[in-house]
């Protein structure tokens, strides 16, 4: 049962329930970018995210890697396990893009011969800046057993993930994930997984099918949330 709200981020709430230990992730269409400069909405992105964050969890649950997933409720709401986020943002990389791009001065669209992992401080304050692992040490905001295991899991979902968006024709340029953990501990794959926290491109045409069409102002918005929405659907 629904209770009384814990959180409200820019693309998501979150709620109680009557069981401590579970929560309600409910998904809006909000949509920002540039930490919340620009603001705007995506008809129906609540119900995309969530339907293809859950798909994604649970296949990466089959592959070993732990997640908070629980169960889906309905179109926008998924039970989760109540977690503490870990506040680093873990970005992994394939090809060349975006922040990569801009602040290396390289073209987009170069892969790399290894994907690449890198940390932001999850903190909209300070506008999530980059970190490395002795930073995040200092902060304290996590031991090096858990910044290693989350590497770890990190390269682990992007092998999976890689692999079975070719199957359905679609490059994962790059993502970002976020973990957390559980009172006991253990550290799982938190947040969400969808087209605002990754970069997809089709295999043949390099159309973008993920929310650059919304950062960068390229129309059709809705219509790429829905094409990749339709190709893990039709999987
Ligand atoms: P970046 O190239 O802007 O650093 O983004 C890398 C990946 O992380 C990209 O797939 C989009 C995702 N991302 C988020 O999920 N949230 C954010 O706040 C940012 C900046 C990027």
């Amino acid at each position: 049962m629904k209770q009384e709200q814990l959180y409200e981020g820019k693309a998501k709430k979150v709620f109680a329930t009557d069981d401590p230990t579970l929560c309600i992730v409910s998904y809006k269409d909000d949509a920002t970018a540039f930490n919340g400069l620009k603001k705007g909405t995506i008809a129906g992105k609540g119900v995309v995210n969530n339907r293809m964050t859950n798909m994604m969890m649970q296949l990466l649950e089959k592959k070993g890697i732990p997640t908070h997933f629980v169960k889906e409720l309905s179109d926008r709401e998924t039970l989760v396990k109540k977690v503490s986020i870990v506040p680093l943002e873990v970005i992994v990389r394939n090809v060349s893009a975006g922040s990569f791009s801009k602040r290396y001065g390289v073209e987009e669209g170069i892969p790399f011969d290894e994907p690449t992992v890198e940390f932001s401080y999850k903190n909209d304050e300070l506008g999530d800046p980059l970190l490395n692992t002795y930073h995040a040490l200092a902060l304290h905001l996590a031991t090096k057993e858990e910044i290693s295991l989350i590497e770890d899991y990190a390269f682990r979902v992007n092998d999976v993930l890689k692999e079975y968006f070719l199957t359905l024709g679609v490059k994962l340029i790059d993502f970002k994930l976020e973990f957390g953990k559980l009172p006991d501990g253990t550290i799982v794959l938190a947040d969400e997984i969808s087209p605002d926290t990754c970069r997809f491109w089709d295999a043949k045409t390099g159309e973008k099918l993920d929310k650059d069409r919304f950062r960068r102002d390229m129309g059709g918005v809705e219509d790429a949330y829905r094409e990749i929405f339709k190709r893990v659907s039709a999987n």
